[in-house]
């Protein structure tokens, strides 16, 4: 059985009651459980954090024995060399996603620094975006 995790960063536990006019008013708690029920045949793990370690340390725990990481590093994807170091030092290959067009916001959002070492990038999508991202790795 495949196994993916899906790592979300700092804000994304507000999803739901956060600006829901970007994110939407789903809690990612309850789309999470309705993706487990749509792939069975995947072992889908979900972790969240809003401290930049931790995120760090959660792609080296997965980092050599997972299939695959789809990474929301939320505001860190335009700010973190550390977590960016991160993708490129594990084995198990990461696919940046996030939920709304960072490319239609503002200036600072259009830069990713885990981008140049990401499998690719889905951005866009709204929630959908996660499972496109499973999609691509099953
Ligand atoms: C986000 C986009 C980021 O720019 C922002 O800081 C987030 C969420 C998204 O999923 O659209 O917190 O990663």
């Amino acid at each position: 059985m495949k196994k993916l995790i899906i790592i979300n960063g700092p804000n994304l536990n507000l999803l739901g009651k956060r600006e829901p006019e970007i994110y939407g008013s789903n809690s990612f708690e309850d789309f999470f459980k309705e993706l487990q029920k749509k792939y069975k045949s995947v072992k889908i793990v979900y972790y969240q954090s809003n401290i930049e370690g931790e995120i760090i340390d959660k792609l080296h725990e997965v980092g050599f024995n997972y299939d695959g990481v789809i990474l929301n590093a939320a505001a860190y994807t335009h700010t973190s060399v550390g977590i960016a170091d991160a993708v490129k030092g594990i084995e198990t290959p990461v696919i940046e996603v996030h939920i709304s067009n960072v490319h239609s916001r503002e200036d600072f959002r259009h830069v990713s620094y885990i981008a140049p070492s990401a499998k690719g990038v889905i951005t866009g999508f709204g929630l959908q975006s996660y499972e496109l991202a499973i999609q691509s790795f099953l």
